[in-house]
């Protein structure tokens, strides 16, 4: 196999450091990661956690279902191509940490070992493993999209929680169980956690 990014592609040094970035906007770039089955809460809680950081701060979020129109829209739902999906959002995550925003990722990211992979790739320092532990026969109860009601008439295959499987992470650094609480509640809560990570020292 030839290597792409190999012998002949070199690493190019800008002058400006995450550092400098980080204080000239004030802020300390940290990666959010949001996992869970679909309807889960994921996409809700993100963009409540960005309403209650953007006052302060500069954050941003991607997710999976806008990403899968545009960057990601020729992949699949295979395990190669979740992975795949996982891998380029994680590298998008990492430009806009280095960059020095704080971003919110809303993925189904189903698998141990992918998430893994997006931590190595954003840096643990900068990341943050958010469960979002709604069980499956909730997600299905709510079935926004009307998904789950497909995947168990066999028209849409490999579906997360039913016909393709969903790990849970054994040491997430939050776990919220989202029948108690609003996603507002929610996302205040994962806010206690992230606030001390994203303020500047004596800001
Ligand atoms: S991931 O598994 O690769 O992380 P991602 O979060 O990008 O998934 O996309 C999940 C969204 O795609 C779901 O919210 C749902 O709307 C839609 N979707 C369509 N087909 C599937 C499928 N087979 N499994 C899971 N989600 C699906």
């Amino acid at each position: 196999m030839t290597d792409k990014a190999g012998s002949s592609i070199f690493w190019q040094v800008g002058k400006i450091s995450c550092s400098m970035r980080e204080l000239l906007i004030q802020q300390k770039a940290l990666t959010i990661w949001l996992t869970g089955l679909s309807a889960s809460g994921k996409s809700t809680t993100a963009y409540a956690l960005e309403m209650e950081l953007v006052p302060e701060y500069l954050c941003y979020v991607l997710d999976g279902d806008n990403l899968r129109h545009g960057i990601n829209s020729n992949l699949g739902f295979s395990a190669e191509e979740r992975t795949e999906n996982i891998r380029r959002v994680a590298e998008i995550a990492r430009l806009m940490n280095d960059a020095g925003l704080i971003v919110i990722v809303s993925l189904i990211s189903p698998l141990v070992s992918d998430r893994a992979m997006a931590k190595a790739i954003i840096g643990a320092e900068r990341f943050i493993e958010v469960y979002l532990n709604t069980p499956l026969e909730v997600c299905e109860e709510r079935d926004p999209k009307q998904l789950y009601s497909k995947a168990r008439q066999g028209i849409i295959a490999e579906f997360t929680g039913i016909s393709a499987p969903y790990e849970a992470p054994p040491n997430a650094d939050i776990c919220i169980n989202t029948l108690n609480f609003f996603p507002f509640e929610a996302a205040q809560q994962i806010l206690r956690i992230v606030k001390p990570r994203v303020q500047m020292p004596f800001a």
